[in-house]
């Protein structure tokens, strides 16, 4: 059985008398594409904001690589090598796109103040950092706008780089959230493909928030479904699609 990343066991968050996520309980093998689907309102952003920290829950437990994590900070937890999307900072938009991918990959390394005066040295890591984030931007589509400033690129070039930077980062565990949100067709679709390489090829785990369905079963080992803060259902999209239970939760019944 492969290892496991991430664990939930009865999660549950209130905002005053509605509980958006009740007794969530589930668990993510490494290397695993994993989707969260479910109506507008059930509880999946939230669910992501307990994961990555941003918000602690009422009562459960969230174990990530062994470790519990429920009361870290979202840098804590960062730090453990988990990043969600909203994590990584705003894109500058006066640094081109190479300047801007770079920059995620120095904050992991942190940078060495002491060491910015040898310029030769500074220089060479500058030229190995770029040889690393070259094929990133190759993954999303962006290597041959690597010199153009951030301020030019359209708005799907733009969630493509923040992806490359949170690639960067080095994270084993990526939750997304809509990552096909405001992208052209083709883009998405080229998007999830560059997701599913990434795990082919890396081994790194995604779990991703995402309405079009159509990409997104593309891709997936998996799929949980919530409706009104609880998981419904769980299982291949060819079962999912014919769950009863997930069929009225999307009618609205
Ligand atoms: N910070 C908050 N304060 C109060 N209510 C919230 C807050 N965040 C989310 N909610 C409510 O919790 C429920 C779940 O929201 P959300 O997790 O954003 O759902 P989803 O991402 O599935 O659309 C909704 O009813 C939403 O209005
Ligand atoms: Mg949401």
């Amino acid at each position: 059985m492969p290892e496991t990343i991430l664990s939930l066991q009865e999660v549950t968050k209130s905002f005053g008398g509605l509980k958006a996520v009740k007794n969530v309980s589930l668990r993510i093998s490494q290397g695993s594409i994993i989707g969260l689907i479910g109506p507008n309102g059930s509880g999946k952003t939230t669910l992501f904001n307990l994961i990555s920290g941003v918000l602690h829950p009422d009562s459960g437990q969230i174990f990530f690589r062994g470790l519990r994590i429920d009361r870290m900070s979202p840098h804590e937890r960062f730090k453990l090598g988990m990043c969600y999307a909203f994590q990584i900072p705003r894109i500058f938009k006066g640094m081109t796109v190479l300047e801007n991918t770079m920059l995620s990959l120095k904050e992991q390394l942190g940078e060495k103040i002491l060491t910015a005066p040898f310029r030769r040295r500074w220089f060479i890591q500058e030229i190995r950092n770029a040889q690393q984030i070259l094929p990133l931007l190759e993954d999303v589509q962006l290597v041959n706008s690597y010199d153009k400033f951030s301020s030019d690129l359209s708005g799907g070039q733009m969630k493509l780089l923040q992806l490359a930077r949170t690639i960067a980062s080095d994270a084993k565990l990526f939750l997304l959230d809509e990552p096909g949100a405001g992208l052209a067709p083709s883009l998405a679709k080229e998007l999830f493909k560059n997701i599913l390489k990434l795990r082919n090829e890396k081994g790194l785990t995604f779990f991703i928030i995402e309405h079009r369905l159509d990409l997104l079963f593309d891709i997936v080992d998996k799929v949980y479904v919530m409706n009104r803060g609880e998981i419904i259902a769980e299982g291949k999209p060819e079962e999912i699609i014919e769950d009863p239970k997930v069929k009225e939760a999307y009618l609205g019944g």
